[in-house]
């Protein structure tokens, strides 16, 4: 019986597009997964989305449509997404399906009859983009340390998990297991930055929105994001429904594949939580790093650097991309993803590299032997030492893929394929050609070169997913094309016909972008300073915000201006709860015309910048006295 392989990616937030970084994850975890079932095991490789939170009852809010049908839109978006990419998982879970938010609701009930769920309050500091709460130590300048984002306090009645209760056993199971975590650098970080200084309990439910798994036998609570999330895992696999045979088959997890933000998560609630279930633990969770823009810059919409994936595939190919994100960053470390560097590699190993070998090797065989693959007989140093060199590249690709070292497995590949380029010259198959008494040698370099392409087709499997094919047509190939037919050297029958086809990879010129013309959309008429003196702009204290009744955009707020209060409406709810910006001094426009907004006045205006998503007030430091003018 085959032996399994259960791999999973992070279930996606449906909150927006996905853009190249969370690709580069899913084509991760699909590389690993196209090995291990090359290797002959029965692979289940999940991935899915996290539909539930108050970041997408906002979103769908925002849009005007039900949460559900928000998500639904997005979701037929990653599906294809993941089809453009041949992600091959054999499964996709949705949060919000019944497989799902059944069990979920069975876990949280069996967790709170057991006592390891308990009624609380909690209090916290909590960053609704990134769905975390943070405890004051934790935050970077009073900011959410992921994203630098706000946050805000947050009261409520919860239900709390037990995670205190565990953590002997999680340090323990930790020492036993120091595979569990990797790369190693990430376990010293989970160990001592969040486990060894005290694990608190974990909120698993909030009152103060509605979108989410509500908790069966106290339905104003809905299960709080992480409970929630961490299980698809298992209800992906049928656990606690009527047909758990793929649980029984598949759990526990070889391989949670995960972001490294996320591997706290994996980490400490998702095996407490398994713990607590009296479950098996997942045998490995890999933290791998970002995908950032021009050294540091993280990817998105709100980032303004944001390009659907498919556009790069059009414009490059699916595996010119594939092969980018494998192999461009040591698998573990954040890496640096621009145009250039796509198309540098393309243009490096792919065009010239692979596939120049390709179209010289079927061009050669054309000329010299009629298109059809000789016999060899011949064998010399450099036959011997292209052996040589396969012999020790396909090892060292399945030792690095057994450790997740994918762009160090590709490296080993491609040390072939510069050997036997290599080979070509110091061979010189054209002085060969011209001299009848060598002709055996040319049969063996021919032989040689068409199997070395056999063998190359064959370990780029689990990374490329349309090029090995496209070899095999050329190389007249149809069998021999299995894993380990890539050990062997000698199974390409001779008398094979090969075929010249269209290049492999067409090299692409790289032209920078041009520097985008400054957005004269929102330039103004120039004024002159006599204009902006009428202008009185002024520091004011807000003491008192609240939301105005029947709009979903406006606050009303009482400012101090030192000598006077006033009240001005702000359309700032969206961006601000009212109580994050009680005692703040933002600045405001104090002399503009009275005016009434949903028939309450408004005396001023606070200035904001931002877009999309992000707006903010302009505030400024307490020492500025209230009324100050602004200059
Ligand atoms: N929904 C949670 C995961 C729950 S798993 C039980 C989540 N979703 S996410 O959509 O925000 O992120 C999914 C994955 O994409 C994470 O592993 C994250 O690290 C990864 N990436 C997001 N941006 C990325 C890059 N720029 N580069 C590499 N991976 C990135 O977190």
């Amino acid at each position: 019986m085959k032996e399994k392989y259960y791999i999973t990616t992070p279930i996606y937030y449906p909150s927006g597009n996905l853009h190249i970084g969370h690709c580069y994850c899913t084509v991760a975890a699909d590389a690993i997964a196209r090995y291990k079932r090359l290797k002959g095991y029965d692979v289940m490789f999940l991935t899915g989305t996290d539909e539930h939170g108050q970041k997408i009852q906002d979103k769908a809010e925002a849009a005007g449509v039900t949460p559900q049908k928000y998500v639904d839109d997005i979701v037929v978006g990653i599906k294809q997404l993941w089809k453009d990419l041949d992600i091959s998982n054999d499964d996709f879970i949705r949060t919000t399906e019944e497989r799902h938010t059944k069990v979920v609701q069975k876990i949280f009930r069996k967790l709170y009859e057991q006592g390891d769920i308990y009624k609380g309050e909690y209090e916290g500091k909590y960053c609704t983009p990134c769905e975390s709460f943070w405890t004051d130590t934790q935050l970077v300048d009073g900011k959410c340390p992921d994203c630098g984002r706000e946050v805000k306090v947050v009261k409520e009645e919860s239900y709390f998990f037990k995670l205190s209760k565990y953590q002997d056993r999680l340090i323990k199971f930790l020492e036993e297991h120091p595979d569990f975590i990797q790369p190693e650098s990430r376990k010293n970080e989970m160990i001592n930055n969040f486990i060894k200084p005290g694990l608190e309990d974990l909120c698993v439910s909030r009152t103060t929105f509605d979108w989410g798994i509500p908790v069966d036998f106290d339905p104003k609570h809905v299960v709080y994001v992480w409970l929630d999330a961490l299980t698809n895992y298992i209800t992906a696999l049928g656990y606690l429904s009527d047909d758990d045979s793929k649980y029984q088959k598949y759990w526990p997890a070889d391989l949670h594949l995960v972001g490294k933000e996320i591997v706290r998560f994996h980490t400490i609630i998702w095996p407490i939580m398994l713990m607590a279930l009296d479950l098996p633990l997942p045998k490995q969770v890999f933290g791998h790093g970002w995908l950032v823009i021009n050294g540091g810059q993280k990817i998105g919409k709100s980032f303004g650097n944001y390009v659907p994936p498919q556009e790069y595939i059009e414009k490059y190919s699916l595996d010119a991309v594939r092969y980018f994100l494998l192999r461009e960053v040591a698998f573990g470390s954040d890496g640096n993803f621009t145009e250039e560097l796509l198309v540098n590699r393309l243009n490096a190993d792919l065009a010239n590299n692979l596939g120049n070998l390709l179209s010289r090797t079927v061009a050669m065989i054309e000329k010299y032997f009629g298109g059809v693959v000789p016999e060899a007989s011949y064998e010399g140093e450099y036959e011997k030492s292209l052996k040589e060199t396969i012999k020790n590249s396909v090892a060292d690709v399945e030792r690095y893929m057994d450790k997740l070292e994918i762009s160090k497995a590709l490296e080993s590949i491609w040390n072939i394929v510069s050997r036997a380029n290599k080979y070509i010259d110091e061979t010189t198959p054209w002085i060969l050609a011209k001299d009848e008494s060598r002709v055996e040698e040319l049969k063996s370099v021919m032989y040689y070169l068409a199997e070395t392409l056999r063998i190359v087709s064959v370990l780029i499997r689990p990374f490329l997913t349309r090029t090995p094919e496209k070899m095999w047509e050329q190389l007249g190939i149809a069998t021999h094309t299995e894993w380990e037919d890539a050990k062997v050297f000698g199974l390409l029958e001779p008398e094979t016909k090969v075929k010249k086809g269209a290049n492999l990879f067409e090299r692409v010129e790289f032209v920078p972008e041009e520097p985008k013309e400054e957005v004269v959309e929102n330039q103004k008429e120039e004024i002159t300073i006599d204009y902006l003196e009428k202008i009185s702009l002024k520091v004011a204290k807000v003491l008192e915000a609240e939301k105005v009744d029947g709009s979903d955009k406006l606050l009303k707020l009482k400012v101090s201006l030192g000598t006077e209060e006033r009240q001005i409406v702000a359309g700032l709810q969206k961006y601000y709860q009212p109580e994050e910006l009680v005692g703040k001094k933002v600045v405001v426009v104090a002399n503009l015309k009275k005016a009434k907004l949903k028939g309450i006045e408004s005396q001023g205006m606070v200035l904001a910048a931002g877009e999309g998503d992000v707006v903010r007030a302009l505030v400024v430091d307490d020492t500025v006295p209230e009324g100050a003018n602004v200059n």
